[in-house]
């Protein structure tokens, strides 16, 4: 399983990427307006500090922008990808860019019908939200069940689903439960995966009973 952190902050990627943890990073609009940066700048940054695939969002909506907008940004590195939505004019997009030998991640995925058709486009990545889904009552991790089911069935299909909207550890460990490719997590939610209170306890108590034998390794 690969692990995305989902993130334009670049000291978090900095420090997260330190840890060797991390295959790749996905950015949204609304991340990139958070960091309050100019795009192609921080996309080109963050494309230096992850050599795996660095999602960058086009913000058109119409085919012939999306196709000059994920052009001018695959432009930026080699390792960006494309990141289009999963509309009709999206997916024809995700297509023509493929053929182009750029990774496309095609994202806003919320059911197994859009995701049997993103495959159909070639997408390099599928991002279904699986937060969102749990946000109105529904069962988030179900859509992921459902896509690494049918994907399994098709060797055809080379699309590699990307668990995204995770909100808590538990999404990752379900996700991989179900054989997903990829998750994205936010930095957050990747500190959180360290953490257990056994492991503090238990690392309190045994630098205790060493600090009384008085030794030291080195
Ligand atoms: C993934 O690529 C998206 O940027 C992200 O996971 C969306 O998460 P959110 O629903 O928490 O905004």
């Amino acid at each position: 399983m690969k692990f995305f952190v989902d993130t334009a902050d670049v000291e978090e990627i900095r420090d997260l990427a330190a840890t060797g943890l991390v295959d790749g990073i996905t950015t949204n609009p609304s991340l990139v307006a958070k960091s309050g940066r100019k795009f192609a700048d921080v996309i080109a940054e963050i494309c230096s500090i992850v050599p795996g695939p660095v999602s960058a969002e086009v913000t058109a909506t119409d085919y012939d922008t999306m196709l000059k907008e994920g052009r001018f940004l695959r432009g930026i590195a080699d390792n960006v990808a494309v990141k289009v939505p999963l509309t009709r004019d999206g997916l024809k997009a995700c297509r023509t860019l493929t053929s182009e030998d750029t990774m496309v991640n095609v994202t806003l995925c919320f059911s197994p019908a859009q995701a049997i058709l993103a495959a159909k486009a070639g997408a390099t990545f599928l991002s279904p939200f699986v937060g969102r889904l749990d946000d109105i009552g529904q069962e988030g991790m179900e859509l992921i069940g459902d896509i690494c089911e049918i994907f399994a069935n098709y060797d055809s299909f080379g699309t590699e689903v990307l668990v995204a909207s995770t909100r808590h550890p538990m999404h990752v460990v379900d996700a991989a439960r179900m054989g997903a490719d990829i998750v994205t997590v936010p930095p957050a939610v990747l500190r959180k995966m360290y953490d257990h209170p056994l492991t503090e306890k238990g690392l309190k108590a045994f630098l205790d009973d060493w600090a009384k034998t008085g030794q030291s390794i080195l």
